[in-house]
């Protein structure tokens, strides 16, 4: 079905279900080409639905085998079934039960949505409407039953059957070569909570015992062999389960808890009530074959899916337009915990570079759409950066607009409060005002308006009268559907910076709430400080307060002043960014101006300097996050209009090299007094020391590509874990010659036979800024390594090669004509990671000119294929409407 045949789904027409499901009980005998289904539906009228309504239950490629109510087969006149769906035209007003037979493949599933096997294990993907591939069923998040689930197999196929809730039976069928287990969930859920596992697995528990007294066992199954690299995935769970304890009071609610890795996985992870089912890359680690950021992603994942299971789970969403009320609210979860077991501000730091890089990008592209969008053509195209970064900052924004202490009350109400329920923004937010005293109709329009907030800031110093004057400003750029832009309510947490550290704030204005935060919830603003001695730096939207684009006009010299003297950590990181995007955005924009950067060079290259013999060593994480400047893709979207890919990276490297070259007498000493005699931990403080090692090992092999590689070669040979191998690889490969070669070969034979390192060896050559790299990409998709039918491997070279930004937009378009016809390739097996991958044309209308053209007719060319899926055809109409 292509999309203009494909229905709008809209917020607005949404109405009850005429039917509800009581209880539901599956029996389910797996066979890799021929799984019978057999589903018994307690059906009871809505009494919120219409009265004498047929039932129309949903399906996605089924086949019928049988069909019975109350026992009794249907007469053929009395039903309709395709493949797309059931519907019993007069079904009795009253309650009963209907057993449907349907029998799928799960071999033949490339989609990895519904029931399909993953190197031999069955498993499922249900989310957001994958269970209709599996049965007949009212496939939508308010109908929430109690599961009974039955399923067989042939015992060495598949000795470890599992699925959600707690086990009641499991036996050996007659015969012994079969066997069966029954699992029963008590906790009523919506059919995309559900999830079936079955295959040999070795697995990882530990015993444990929740705040309220509870044992549950907890359980990581991978794949046979694995087990010896489950176990930090095992420990985070138990980490996060003691945090959603301490810090939101919520206990887990079953007795077992199972997580299930399997290499095919069209996502990351999937929160499965009590059976979460993740991508292998977010469960296997070991020092070998996972590197730093993979622990920090594991532990954040595990904590993700968890929390789920009170933030999605016990209250689920009436409708997909809700998805943010799991979403955004998780990620905030999610983010919290880290921050708490690893550095708030170098978590804010990573957070805020991602959310720009994608949400920004995001807002500013033809993609943009509100957190709660209101309506859709395919709801997987919306589990995007919008509805799940910008979602998590907008329950930020709420805890500081309101306060720890009522924002805790409010939680508290709305687990109370919703718990069983599917429910919606509006009850969400109800118990925040009820908790706060405080009208949030203004502040909830953060969930209807698309498109980045400008905060245009500008101070004035009366010397005399020793009084500031703050002026701020907002503006939101239009964006598709919404000409039209009203002010928000931004939380702006801020600071006075004077010589001597913060500055006390005194004003009287009504904006100013206390403890450095000022509320703009008009278009402008202007508030007075008093009594202050000196002309302030304004230090504003500290911790990044609220997801705007800052312009407030200051010199390098304050920002450089701002770095060394600012106590919110989140706004010296920011103050070195601002000098750095500054000079960036105007030499990519025009070569000519050149020399700006040379001056922004030797500022920032001794700032550097200054910090790094200060205090490098203090706290070396936020070191490296200093360090690191701004991605070239985010000095594009500064830039935001006819933008030439190959300037911009130009001037990245430029100012990379110049302060490479600053820092170069400095950077030997440093690696060696942060290079460790321990044996590797993947704690955060050291998982810290090698990030500004490698940091300072990158900036070498750029200033000084000769000494560099030969540091590159030294330690990857001496390394003793992934994170410092690839990253002497991955700055090896900004130095083009034979040594690069040569490495690249060895990293593939100390790898070869672990996928998941390989796809990083994958990724980090296609994303070499050189003109051979289509080339070499089209050459490794022919490696052994390789597979177009695995999301993971595609993510790694197809994604990397779309993340590179001179090569993908190279100037002969064969980059974009690369990328489409990938898409349209894969859209036949998998329509999901195609239309992900098709995302990566989301910037094409800030190209220049002659770009620009070239990825319109590539986008063309996908939109106006036969056949598309609704998922790809979904995503190239609305970038390029
Ligand atoms: N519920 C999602 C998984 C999902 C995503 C299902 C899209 C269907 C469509 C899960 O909780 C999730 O959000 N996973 C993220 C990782 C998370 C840490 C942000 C993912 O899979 O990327
Ligand atoms: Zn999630």
């Amino acid at each position: 079905m292509r999309t203009e045949d494909a229905p709008l789904i809209r917020l607005e027409d949404y109405r009850p279900s005429d039917w509800l499901i009581d209880t539901f009980d599956l029996d389910i005998s797996l066979h890799p080409t021929k799984t019978r289904v057999r589903s018994l539906l307690a059906l009871q009228p809505n009494p919120a639905g219409r009265p004498g309504a047929p039932l129309v239950l949903d399906g996605d490629e089924l086949t019928l085998k049988a069909l019975a109510l109350e026992g009794a087969p249907l007469d053929a006149a009395a039903y309709a079934a395709s493949p797309q769906g059931l519907t019993i035209h007069a079904p009795p007003q009253r309650a009963f039960t209907l057993t449907i037979d349907t029998e799928i493949d799960p071999s033949a599933n490339t989609k990895l949505m519904g029931l399909y096997r993953s190197s031999g294990v069955y498993c499922t993907q249900c989310e957001a409407d994958g269970f209709r591939r599996i049965s007949y069923f009212l496939d939508r998040p308010d109908v929430m039953s109690v599961y009974t689930v039955r399923l067989e197999a042939e015992k060495a196929q598949a000795p470890v059957l599992l699925s959600n809730g707690n086990l009641v039976a499991a036996a050996e069928l007659p015969g012994g070569e079969r066997h069966f287990a029954v699992w029963h969930d008590p906790h009523p859920k919506p059919a995309y909570l559900f999830a079936l596992v079955g295959g040999a697995l070795d697995h990882v528990r530990q015993d444990y015992v929740t705040a309220e007294g509870r044992k549950v066992e907890l359980a990581v199954y991978v794949e046979p062999g694995k087990a010896g690299r489950a176990g930090w995935a095992l420990d985070s769970l138990e980490r996060c389960m003691r945090w959603d304890e301490r810090v939101f009071g919520r206990n887990y609610d079953l007795d077992v808890f199972n997580v299930v890795a399997v290499s095919d996985f069209n996502m990351g992870a999937m929160e499965n009530k009590g059976l979460n089912i993740f991508n292998d890359k977010y469960v296997l680690a070991d020092p070998q074959t996972a590197t730093d950021g993979d622990y920090a992603s594991i532990e954040a994942i595990i904590a993700h899916e968890y929390f789920h299971n009170w933030t999605g789970n016990r209250i689920t969403c009436r409708d997909w337009f809700q998805l943010c009320l799991k979403e955004g609210l998780t990620v905030f979860r999610d983010q919290e915990f880290s921050s708490d077991e690893r550095s708030r501000p170098v978590k804010r730091i990573a957070d805020v570079r991602t959310l720009r890089s994608t949400q920004f990008s995001e807002d500013a592209g033809p993609l943009a759409h509100p957190v709660r969008p209101r309506a859709y053509k395919e709801i997987n195209n919306f589990y995007t950066p919008t509805v799940y970064e910008k979602g998590a900052e907008i329950i930020r924004m709420l805890k500081a607009l309101i306060g720890d202490g009522a924002f805790k009350r409010g939680m508290d109400l709305y687990f109370e409060r919703c718990d069983g329920t599917a429910a919606t923004i509006e009850d969400f937010l109800a118990c925040f005002s009820e908790a706060s005293g405080r009208d949030l109709s203004h502040f909830a329009r953060w969930y209807e308006q698309a498109g980045t907030p400008t905060l245009v800031a500008s101070g004035q110093y009366d010397g005399a009268a020793k009084r500031y004057t703050l002026e701020l400003a907002q503006s939101t750029p239009p964006t598709p559907g919404q000409s039209e832009k009203e002010p928000m309510v931004l939380p702006i947490r801020l600071g006075l910076v004077g010589s001597q550290g913060d500055l006390p704030l005194k004003t009287g204005s009504r904006a100013y709430s206390g403890d450095g935060l000022v509320i703009l919830d008009r278009a402008s603003l202007s508030i007075t400080f008093e009594d202050l001695p000196e002309a302030p730096i304004p230090s504003l939207l500290r911790e990044f307060s609220a997801p705007a684009r800052l312009e407030l006009d200051l010199s390098d010299g304050e920002l450089i002043r701002q770095f060394a003297q600012d106590s919110d950590s989140f706004n010296r990181w920011q103050a070195l960014q601002s000098v750095a995007t500054r000079a960036l955005t105007t030499t990519g924009r025009a070569k000519a101006e050149r020399s700006a950067l040379s001056v922004t060079a030797r500022a920032l290259g001794e700032a550097l300097d200054t910090f790094l013999r200060r205090d490098g060593l203090a706290d070396p994480a936020f070191a490296a996050q200093v360090l690191r400047l701004p991605a070239p893709a985010d000095i594009a979207r500064e830039i935001g209009r006819d933008v030439d890919p190959d300037a911009v990276f130009g001037a990245h490297r430029a100012l990379s090299v110049a302060i490479g070259a600053a820092l170069l007498p400095r950077l030997p000493g440093l690696r060696e007094a942060l290079s460790s005699q321990r044996a590797f931990s993947p704690d955060a403080a050291s998982a810290g020391r090698r990030a500004l090692r490698n940091e300072l090992l990158g900036l070498m092999a750029l200033a000084a590509p000769a000494e560099g590689a030969a540091l590159c070669e030294a330690q990857f040979a001496s390394a003793d874990n992934l994170t410092d191998r690839l990253a002497a690889l991955a700055a090896m490969t900004l130095v083009p010659g034979e040594a690069r070669e040569a490495l690249i070969g060895r990293f593939a034979e100390l790898y070869s036979g672990e996928p998941l390192v390989l796809d990083k060896w994958l990724m980090a050559q296609a994303l070499i800024p050189e003109s051979g790299t289509l080339e070499r990409v089209k050459r490794l998709m022919q490696h052994p390594a390789f597979s177009l039918g695995n999301p993971n491997r595609v993510r790694g070279l197809i994604g990397g090669f779309a993340a590179n930004l001179t090569q993908f937009n190279r100037l002969d378009g064969a980059g974009y004509g690369f990328i489409a016809d990938i898409v349209v390739a894969l859209d036949r097996a998998n329509p999901q990671v195609a239309s992900r991958l098709l995302g990566s044309f989301k910037s094409w209308r800030m190209l220049e000119p002659v770009r620009r053209r070239l990825a319109q007719d590539a986008l063309g060319l996908v939109a106006r294929t036969p056949g598309l899926s609704r998922d790809v055809s979904d995503i190239a109409e609305r970038t390029l409407a």
